[in-house]
C-alpha cells in the first residue's frame, strides 16, 4: 500500500477547531478505506512565534518539500501578533518556496437554501477559479521612500512572467478539458494595465488556440465581479492573477454560503501541495466551538483528490450536501449545531 504523508499546521483562532474536526473525518475515511494516510502536526503558528520568535524555519520548509505529499492548514492570524509576520512566513512563504502556482478555489453552491441571489440556485453557481499564486502584486517587490513625510512615495510592483502566466492559463484549460467543462474565462485589466496584462492577453490567446473545443472569453475584472453576481451561470472555469483571484473568490464565497463553505488548494501538480479553508482565524468566534467546519472538510476533500482519491472528494462533498439539506449546520447558516456536532452529522452521512 502506498502511503500519503500529510503535514498538519492547525494555526490560530478557529484554525485548530476546524482542522481537528477535518482530521477526525480523514482518519475515519482512512480507517474505512485503508488509504494509508499519515499525519504529523507541526508546531507552527502564533503560539510558537510568541514563545520563541520562530515563524517558519528553513529546515521545516525543506522537510515539507522532501518528506510530505500534502499540507493541511487551518488559518493564521492572531491579534497578539499585529504584524502577522508568522502568517506571512508560513503561508505566503510556503506558496513561494514550494512554488504552489495554482490557487484552486471552487465556487459551488451546495444547496439552494444558502443562495444569496434571487432566482439563482445550485445549477447556476458552479465554477472553478484558477488564481495565479506566486507572482502578481503579492511578491513584496517595491519600496518606500521618505516614509512618514508629506513627500512619501510607496511603490508596489506587479510581477508577470511569461512562465508564470503561461502555466496558470495552461492549468485552467487542462482542467477544463479533463473535466469536460465548457468554457474558460480569462480576466485581467488590460485596458488600464497595459504591460503586464498585455502579456496575459497574448499568452491566453496562444494557449486557447490549443483547446478549440473549449469556449473561451475575456472579461475585465470589474465586469467579472458584476457578472458573477448577475449571471453566475455564465461561468465554468475562471483564470486570473493573484490579486484579482483573491478578491473575486471572496465574492464567490458569498455566492456559496459564506466563508465557512469556501475551500481551496495551493497546488503544484504532482508535488507537495497545501490545502486550507479560505476563511481566516476568525478571532471573533474563536474558542466558542461554533466555527463552521465544512470549508475545512471540503478542503480535506480537495487534498484527497490531489493524493489520488478523487472518489472520496466526491463522497465528502455529497456528505456536506446532505448536512446542508438536513439543516445540520452551524449558526451562521441558520442551524443550531456546534463545530463538533456538524462533524458528527457529516460522519453519519458519509458512510
Ligand atoms: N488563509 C489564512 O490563514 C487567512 C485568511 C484570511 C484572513 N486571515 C487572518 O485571520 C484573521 C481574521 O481575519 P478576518 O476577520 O478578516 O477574516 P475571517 O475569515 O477570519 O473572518 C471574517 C468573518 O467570517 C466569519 N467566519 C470566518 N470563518 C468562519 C467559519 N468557519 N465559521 C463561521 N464563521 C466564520 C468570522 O467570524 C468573521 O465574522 C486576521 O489575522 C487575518 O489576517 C488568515
Amino acid at each position: 500500500m502506498t502511503t500519503s504523508r500529510i503535514a498538519v499546521i492547525k494555526g490560530d483562532g478557529i484554525g485548530p477547531e476546524v482542522i481537528d474536526e477535518g482530521l477526525r473525518v480523514l482518519q475515519a475515511i482512512d480507517a474505512r478505506a485503508g488509504l494509508g494516510l499519515t499525519f504529523e502536526a507541526l508546531d507552527l503558528g502564533a503560539e510558537r512565534y510568541l514563545r520563541d520568535g520562530t515563524t517558519m524555519p528553513a529546515e521545516t520548509m525543506q522537510r515539507l518539500r522532501t518528506e510530505f505529499d500534502a499540507v493541511y492548514l487551518g488559518a493564521l492570524g492572531d491579534p497578539r501578533v499585529p504584524s502577522n509576520v508568522h502568517a506571512k512566513d508560513i503561508l505566503l512563504g510556503s506558496r513561494f518556496a514550494l512554488d504552489l502556482y495554482i490557487n484552486l478555489r471552487p465556487i459551488r453552491l451546495l444547496h439552494d437554501r444558502y443562495s444569496i441571489l434571487k432566482d439563482k440556485g445550485c445549477e447556476h453557481v458552479d465554477m472553478m477559479v484558477f488564481r495565479e499564486n506566486t507572482e502578481g502584486l503579492y511578491t513584496g517587490i517595491g519600496g518606500q521612500f521618505k516614509r512618514d513625510t508629506d513627500d512619501e512615495i510607496a511603490i508596489e510592483q506587479e510581477i508577470n512572467t511569461r512562465k508564470g502566466v503561461e502555466r496558470i492559463i495552461r492549468a485552467a484549460f487542462a482542467y477544463a478539458r479533463a473535466n469536460k467543462r465548457k468554457s474558460v474565462c480569462m480576466s485581467d485589466k488590460a485596458n488600464a494595465m497595459r504591460h503586464g496584462h498585455d502579456l496575459w492577453q497574448r499568452v491566453w490567446k496562444l494557449v486557447a488556440a490549443e483547446y478549440p473545443e473549449i469556449k473561451t472569453f475575456h472579461l475585465y475584472v470589474d465586469v467579472l465581479c458584476m457578472e458573477m453576481v448577475r449571471t453566475p451561470e455564465r461561468f465554468d472555469v475562471i483564470v486570473t492573477n493573484n490579486l484579482f483571484g483573491d478578491i473575486v473568490t471572496d465574492l464567490g464565497a458569498a455566492l456559496q454560503g459564506g466563508l465557512g463553505m469556501a475551500a481551496s488548494g495551493n497546488i503544484f501538480p504532482g508535488r507537495v501541495s497545501l490545502f486550507e479553508p479560505v476563511h481566516g482565524s476568525a478571532p471573533d468566534i474563536a474558542g466558542k466551538g461554533i466555527a463552521n467546519p465544512l470549508a475545512a472538510m471540503l478542503s480535506a476533500g480537495m487534498m484527497l483528490e490531489h493524493l489520488g482519491h478523487a472518489e472520496w472528494e466526491l463522497r465528502l462533498r455529497e456528505a456536506v450536501k446532505a448536512c446542508l439539506r438536513d439543516g445540520k449546520t452551524t449558526r451562521e447558516l441558520g442551524g443550531d449545531l456546534g463545530t463538533r456536532q456538524v462533524t458528527d452529522a457529516l460522519l453519519e452521512r458519509l458512510f
